[in-house]
């Protein structure tokens, strides 16, 4: 492939986004160009996404590369040429130049099989937006002797021809709570023939803050947003219920286990306070992505090597279930730069194509130099 195809490829993507679950046509279309250079799909039973197989000529260690395949729910305002032709529809997250740079590092490193001393397997995951394809992927029996995992994820902080790649954690743990206040409802005339869910649920939105200032260490970053509130229906009738809905944010495992039970013994206490009740049910998501450091090092070597500038990104309190690899081996999540100026999400996103030849020569290099490796 050269580098004019796979760019191609990565327009055809990018005009026919599929949101998580659906990537039928993605996966196929991935199938097919690794079919026609002879790389073998592993058997999964995944309905969407597929993991590909390159087996080296010599013994070494096993390297996975990880893509995520799906696209988000966003009507596409970049005016590219090759924008989304599906209404509602689009790569805002550039899991499309994720999907065609691991795609390009799978023939890159089948045309130097020879070279190849381990064996190199190549994830394409489905439903990374929703934080549901991680898991399944991750738990799959062909990827239980993976030694290292390597992701890729756009970024518009920096230019094409510069990766970040920083030690420690670099994403967060998203996890998504709801809480149920339980009053009794009323003529909002006599509310004291009722409990009124709506002052507990008031004072609950400003008090979960001071879980962030006030309980835990400052130097151990947090995030509590609260972004659904909602309760009754009209002017005349105190509510039965109100609903408070947000995330929590951590990076240490251990803190994250604090903050829930914090935050659940608040609502209730808070709610108790009010003559009401309160149930706060958790959507655990996916841990905190944390970067090996050693494997960071060798990593920002390689791309020194390569011609690349090495920077560090900035931090964010954002979500990626590449953690879920994590949980076994280590790895890196890198960040590639494609510029743009617009944040990945925004109906504006664009992902530099120059970006992405070299990414995949990039992502082929580290596998091939990394299942040779000595073991750490
Ligand atoms: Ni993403």
């Amino acid at each position: 492939m050269t580098e004019g195809e796979l760019r191609a490829f990565f327009e055809e993507l990018h005009r026919h986004p599929e949101l998580a679950m659906e990537e039928k046509r993605t996966t196929g279309l991935v199938e097919n160009a690794l079919k026609r250079a002879g790389i073998a799909v592993l058997p999964s039973g995944l309905p969407t996404g597929l993991i590909a197989v390159l087996p080296g000529a010599k013994p070494g260690r096993v390297i996975g590369l990880r893509a995520d395949m799906d696209a988000l729910p966003i009507q596409e305002e970049s005016g590219l040429d090759y924008a989304s032709q599906e209404a509602g529809k689009m790569h805002a997250c550039g899991h499309d130049f994720h999907t065609a740079c691991m795609l390009g590092a799978a023939l890159l490193i089948k045309e130097r099989e020879r070279e190849l001393a381990g064996t190199v397997k190549i994830v394409f995951q489905p439903a990374e937006e929703t934080a549901a394809g991680g898991r399944v992927v991750a738990a799959q029996e062909a990827l239980q002797d993976v030694n290292e995992f390597y992701a890729c994820h756009t970024y518009p902080g920096f230019p094409a021809g510069t990766l970040g790649i920083k030690p420690g954690p670099v994403m967060a743990a998203p996890d998504r709570f709801m809480i149920r206040i339980q009053g009794r409802g009323a003529h909002a005339g006599n509310p004291h023939l009722g409990r009124d869910p709506i002052p507990a649920a008031a004072a609950l939105a400003l008090s979960a803050q001071t879980l962030v200032s006030r309980y835990k260490d400052a130097f151990e970053p947090a995030v509590l947003s609260i972004t659904h509130v909602q309760a009754g229906e009209t002017w005349n009738v105190v509510p039965q219920e109100a609903l408070l809905e947000g995330t929590l944010r951590t990076l240490n495992e251990g803190l994250r286990r604090e903050m829930i039970a914090r935050l659940n013994d608040l609502a209730q206490s808070t709610a108790q306070g009010f003559g009401c009740t309160a149930e706060t049910e958790w959507e655990i998501g996916p841990g905190p992505v944390i970067n090996d450091e050693a494997l960071c090092a060798f990593a920002a070597q390689t791309a020194a090597r390569l011609g690349f500038a090495v920077g560090v990104q900035d931090n964010t309190m954002g979500g990626e279930d590449f953690s879920e690899y994590l949980k076994r081996c280590p790895g890196v999540f890198i960040r590639v730069g494609t510029g743009g100026g617009y944040s990945n999400h925004h109906p504006m996103f664009t992902a530099d194509p120059a970006a992405l030849w070299p990414a995949a020569q990039f992502f082929a290099e580290l596998a091939l130099r990394r299942a040779c490796a000595d073991t750490q």
